[in-house]
């Protein structure tokens, strides 16, 4: 089954870990899926729960993803503001890109957001929550397959937005933990403890520690992202605060600044509070129901 791409790029972004995680999720799950720390939302877009609570802290993803629930942001929209915006870009460069920037960090704008977050293709923020991609050279970034590309997302998840019972709310996550009930999911993907840095605010044992506390205490099920180990260390809160958890893993290798040569394997975990029973291939009510919905929206090509 074809992965489903979305239109921003955050750091520690699953999509080639979304069919792992989505082959955990047991075959009679019919509750919410919550994910508190959405990012992206690569993971719900390919899960594709019937209904689900996404949220984050950063409020720009949160409304990008309203923006397009209301129709303030349609594929035709994107069309035309990144047509116009890259001819911009392609005659003045550099200070154009720096000039988005800067409207963007003023005014936050959701399709400034877009603009900037495809340019090279991660969001990153510094400590006072200013997006702070450089210029990454490209004036001539928004070629028009690149535009139709971004456009098909925007697109396929607006028809699975219209289509679905989904929620996008800017919190912090104890929340959402916390009002989850027997039956549903929480999906959890936060900062991993010890290695990323560059997210909206930052993420330490504190925070670490905090969510252990909400997650032993919620009355669903859970899976947790993290990391287990590298070919240097490994991640020592897996055998203290989530050592009374399950844990699978699974071999993943991050691209350092998108290049092929710096491959860095990394071993993946999923902690859950339940028993896993791994099925190499999603259920096949739940791959029918996706299927059905990809050839409902049929005209629409998403990229691998
Ligand atoms: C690893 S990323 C999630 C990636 C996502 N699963 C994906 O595939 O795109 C972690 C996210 O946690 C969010 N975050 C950090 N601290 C948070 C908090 N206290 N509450 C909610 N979200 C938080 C960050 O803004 C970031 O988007």
């Amino acid at each position: 089954m074809k992965v489903i791409v979305p239109p921003i790029k955050c750091q520690g972004i699953k999509t080639k870990l979304s069919d792992w995680i989505k082959n955990v999720i047991p075959d009679d799950f019919k509750g919410e899926w919550i994910e508190p720390f959405m990012g992206s939302g690569v993971v719900a877009f390919n899960v594709q729960p019937r209904k689900a609570i996404l949220c984050d802290i950063n409020p720009h993803l949160i409304n990008f993803y309203n923006a397009i629930k209301s129709g303030a942001i349609a594929p035709s929209t994107v069309k035309s503001f990144l047509k116009s915006e890259g001819k911009k870009l392609k005659e003045n460069g550099e200070d154009y890109y720096y000039e988005v920037r800067e409207r963007f960090n003023k005014n936050q704008e959701p399709l400034d957001f877009l603009n900037r977050s495809c340019f090279n293709g991660m969001i990153r923020f510094n400590g006072k929550g200013g997006f702070n991609v450089p210029f990454c050279k490209k004036p001539e970034r928004f070629a028009r397959s690149y535009i139709t590309e971004i456009v098909n997302q925007v697109s396929y998840i607006q028809n699975l937005i219209k289509c679905y019972d989904y929620e996008f709310i800017c919190q912090d996550f104890e929340k959402i933990i916390t009002n989850a009930s027997k039956g549903d999911i929480i999906y959890c993907d936060p900062p991993y403890i010890g290695r990323h840095v560059d997210y909206y605010n930052g993420w330490n044992e504190k925070s670490e520690m905090r969510l252990n506390a909400f997650l032993k205490n919620c009355k669903s099920m859970f899976i947790l992202s993290t990391w287990h180990s590298n070919d240097y260390r490994k991640n020592k809160y897996l055998d203290t605060l989530w050592s009374s958890f399950d844990v699978i893993t699974k071999e993943h290798f991050y691209h350092v600044g998108g290049y092929e040569k710096n491959r860095n394997p990394m071993l993946e975990a999923l902690v859950t509070n339940f028993t896993v029973v791994y099925k190499k291939n999603l259920n096949r009510k739940k791959a029918k129901q996706i299927s059905l919905f990809n050839q409902k929206i049929g005209s629409v090509s998403v990229s691998p």
